[in-house]
């Protein structure tokens, strides 16, 4: 493939390629040496016009390891705020040479866009409420990480679907490698359209919990809703949230997994986020390895 726009990008054999990929590069970070000189003399620019902690720097982190050289565009401070155009910002940057493009952007289709005016290769990052291809690809190397296999693993993603670009690409991903997923979701934050999904609907969260292998908690994004249709913080914690008491309902080897960033109190509880059934801070590490397998399989083999 030349872009990755979409977690349906990816047919079973390309998915499990990446996630084997990812495999290999771990064993990079594990090194004396971590770099490896695939990438030397290509450029891989990082386009945010949304803020983000671990996806911008575990791009460039990975980039780096491949020994390629990172120009890191935030719109913050740049000539956007004048109005420059998303067409006209690509152009220059792709004037300085760059051979690949990770975008994020708050306008779901922004990458499919620039795919269409840049020649690099243009990875997905999160655009709007749509897809984040590579949070799903990480996912899915963690729970394989911890679990053994994707095939027939019972996934529950719970709460926010209807903002979580995250939620959209796990679905399409997880059901390609043959995971039975279950969206949990009070029916207010359920997209239009999701009957069509791949996966199941419930909304009720207790009712989900004790035949799971996986439970993934989204993050509640106040900062794209309207206040009308949220229920209290309270309330929703108290309906959807991963509290001690429902984690112990949990099956023994089920695992607990968010995508950061988290609200601590609200979708999870505290002590769950930091239990040793969680895996948060793996799922970040491993956001690396697969990062690196994802610039590698669309840059390597290009000269
Ligand atoms: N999970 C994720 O995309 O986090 P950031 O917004 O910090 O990149």
């Amino acid at each position: 493939i030349t872009h990755l726009l979409s977690a349906a990008d990816l047919d079973r054999s390309t998915a499990t390629l990446v996630l084997d990929t990812a495999t290999e590069m771990a064993t990079v970070a594990g090194r004396e040496v971590k770099k490896l000189p695939t990438l030397r003399g290509r450029t891989v620019v990082n386009l945010f016009y949304e803020d983000s902690t671990r996806t911008r720097t575990s791009f460039e982190v990975a980039a780096k390891r491949l020994s390629a050289d990172v120009i890191n565009f935030s719109a913050k401070g740049s000539s956007v705020s004048k109005g420059e155009s998303l067409k006209d910002t690509a152009l220059t940057l792709q004037a300085m040479g760059a051979d690949a493009v990770v975008i994020r952007h708050s306008a779901s289709g922004a990458p499919h866009r620039l795919a269409r005016w840049v020649d690099g290769s243009v990875v997905n990052a999160g655009d709007g409420t749509h897809e984040h291809p590579t949070q799903a690809l990480l996912d899915a190397y963690t729970m394989r990480a911890r679990l053994g296999t994707l095939e027939g693993l019972r996934v529950a993603i719970v709460g926010d679907v209807l903002h979580s670009r995250v939620a959209r690409s796990n679905v399409l991903l997880l059901a390609t490698l043959g995971a039975k997923v279950t969206l949990v979701s009070p029916p207010t934050l359920l997209p239009v359209g999701v009957d069509t999904w791949p996966c199941a609907v419930s909304y009720d969260l207790d009712a989900v919990l004790g035949a799971v292998d996986v439970v993934m908690m989204l993050r509640v994004q106040r900062e794209r809703m309207n206040d009308s249709y949220f229920p209290s913080a309270r309330e929703y914690a108290r309906r959807y949230g991963l509290d001690v008491a429902r984690a112990a309902r949990l099956p023994e080897h089920a695992i607990v997994m968010h995508p950061g960033p988290m609200n601590r109190g609200m979708e999870i509880a505290p002590e769950v986020a930091d239990s040793a059934r969680a895996t948060i801070v793996e799922q970040v590490a491993n956001g690396v390895s697969v990062r690196m397998a994802v610039l590698y399989l669309l840059l390597g083999g290009k000269s």
